[in-house]
């Protein structure tokens, strides 16, 4: 396995993933992980990752000195490469020569990560730097260089140490995938062999270590990909001791509840109880329209329900989590502090106080590794591939107070957005796509009779991971459809309108 040191770029994550689609297994840790772990966690090669410090800066992030006496090969990424040459007693600029965007490098030795190319060879790279090396430490040379760059590429004669001053990472760089190919397969010697299914065996054996022979595990579903991947992950590892809770909050989409069942009970026969808490919830959220306060109330109350109804499961000892890797690496990496926009409330989180130890046998996957684990399972594809659907549900969907049948509404409408959507062929293209209810009112005609009804909102956009997004550019006709069916099929809506606001500055939900 490979060890990443990450030293806050943004781009870690991805350095991550390129390794693990060369099959080779990798962990991403803080970046001054003292010797003893590094020890321990004994890696076959060690990746210093980009970061947006200057390693000359007082107090900037550094790596233990004995990332370089660990007797394994070291790749240093942009901050990583000036890091590397700072500690081994290079010379660093830090004069204005910031370069981003496309650069190309030529080769001139064909070594470590450049082995697949010939000296000569002009790779297409993304720069994204501020300082650059001055002076190599010495015993290293380089092995490529660009317009702006004479080390863009360097290596040590004798030792596996390299540094790339640009990100091999990333798409733009074409080769990116070839150059860390090289660094794993020759330098490392790792072989690409982790596979999902070789996954899914050693989760189960690590589920049945972490809960024992006769351990109890509680896991509570959303609905959602991750919670239905860990359940089935579980299930298979340690079959009727785990005992499944899904709460009906009332806020839940058509059907959903059903389609939990059907497939929970009926296909995979996991033990599930389901809590019907609709009034419940309902009484709590009567009056209140404060978004912030809405998503508290509901984060609550499913606490209470999921506790009550956890604690009448006998001798459980372990409650699980689809919390998944970059959770992992968010609580770990350094951010700064960031503003609370939305509290953001899901099955996770829930009360230390409930004494149950935490399984969480997704915390090493990605979410796209999530899908494939969920298809090697079982799972339907239209359950691998649903979109996200927020925790406090329907709820931040009703503009205003919830009401029983204001959600009946905007539930109705929903089910017709979803619908289309799918008939369109558009439902995986997109990241969302759903129905808003307004507080608000306006003057319609049907047939001869004037109304006075509600206005919906259809929301869809298009988004890599939810933090940016824009709206979809939908046709025409699906509109039209949309449009046409909610006002005639729904009571209660007169008028239709578009969101055509991206993220930031608006959100992708209204609250
Ligand atoms: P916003 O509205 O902040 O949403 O642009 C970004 C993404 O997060 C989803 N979302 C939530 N997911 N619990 C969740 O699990 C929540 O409380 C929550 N609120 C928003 C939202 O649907 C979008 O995909």
């Amino acid at each position: 396995k490979i060890l990443i040191l990450d030293f806050g770029s943004q781009y870690t994550q991805l350095i991550a993933r390129r390794v693990r689609e060369l099959g080779v297994y990798c962990e991403i840790h803080r970046p001054d992980l003292p010797a003893g772990e590094i020890r321990r966690f004994a890696p076959r090669g060690i990746i210093l990752s980009g970061g947006p410090a200057s390693v000359e800066t007082e107090g900037s992030p550094r790596c233990d000195p004995f990332v370089f006496d660990a007797g394994v090969p070291v790749l240093g990424i942009c901050y990583g490469l000036q890091l590397l040459a700072k500690l081994l007693g290079g010379k660093l600029d830090r004069s204005a020569h910031r370069e981003y965007g496309n650069a190309e490098v030529e080769v001139l030795t064909a070594r470590g990560p450049f082995a697949a190319f010939h000296p000569g060879e002009r790779l297409k790279v993304w720069m994204s730097h501020g300082d650059r090396v001055d002076a190599l430490p010495p015993g290293f040379e380089a092995i490529g260089r660009s317009g702006n760059s004479p080390f863009a590429a360097a290596a040590h004669t004798s030792k596996p140490f390299y540094g790339l001053q640009f990100h091999p990472e990333v798409v733009h760089t074409a080769q990116g995938k070839a150059m860390l190919r090289a660094f794993l397969f020759t330098d490392c010697q790792v072989s690409g062999t982790w596979t999902m299914k070789g996954f899914i065996q050693e989760a189960e054996e690590a589920i049945r270590r972490q809960v024992g022979a006769e351990g109890r595990v509680i896991c509570g579903l959303s609905g959602g990909v991750d919670s239905s991947v860990a359940a089935l992950l579980l299930h298979r590892a340690i079959g009727p001791r785990l005992q499944c809770i899904f709460v009906d909050n009332g806020l839940l989409r058509q059907d959903e509840r059903a389609q939990v069942e059907a497939l929970f009970v009926d296909r995979f026969h996991v033990p599930l109880k389901t809590v019907d808490a609709r009034e419940r919830f309902l009484e709590k959220l009567a009056g209140v329209t404060d978004p912030e306060k809405k998503r508290k109330t509901i984060g609550r109350e499913f606490i209470a329900v999921f506790e009550e109804a956890a604690r009448e499961v006998q001798d459980a000892g372990f409650l699980a989590q689809g919390t998944l890797y970059p959770d992992v690496i968010e609580s770990v990496s350094y951010k700064g502090p960031s503003v609370t926009i939305k509290s953001h409330h899901n099955v996770g989180g829930l009360p230390e106080q409930m004494k149950l130890k935490l399984v969480e046998p997704l915390r090493e996957l990605f979410k796209d590794e999530v899908r494939v684990l969920g298809r090697e399972l079982g799972l339907p594809e239209e359950m691998v591939n649903r979109q996200p659907f927020p925790g406090p549900g329907l709820a931040i969907r009703v503009l205003g107070e919830v009401t029983e049948p204001r959600l009946a509404l905007v539930r109705r409408a929903d089910a017709i957005v979803q619908e289309e959507i799918r008939t369109a062929g558009l439902y995986t293209e997109l990241w969302q796509a759903f129905a808003v209810l307004l507080p608000v009112q306006s003057v319609g005609v049907m047939g001869d009779e004037r109304t006075y009804e509600s206005t919906c909102v259809l929301r869809a956009v298009t988004s890599v991971d939810g933090m940016t997004a824009d709206w979809a550019r939908l046709p025409y006709p699906v509109l039209e459809r949309i449009s046409t069916r909610i006002t005639n099929e729904v009571r209660g809506i007169n008028r239709v309108v578009l969101d055509i606001s991206s993220k930031p500055p608006a959100t992708i939900e209204w609250e």
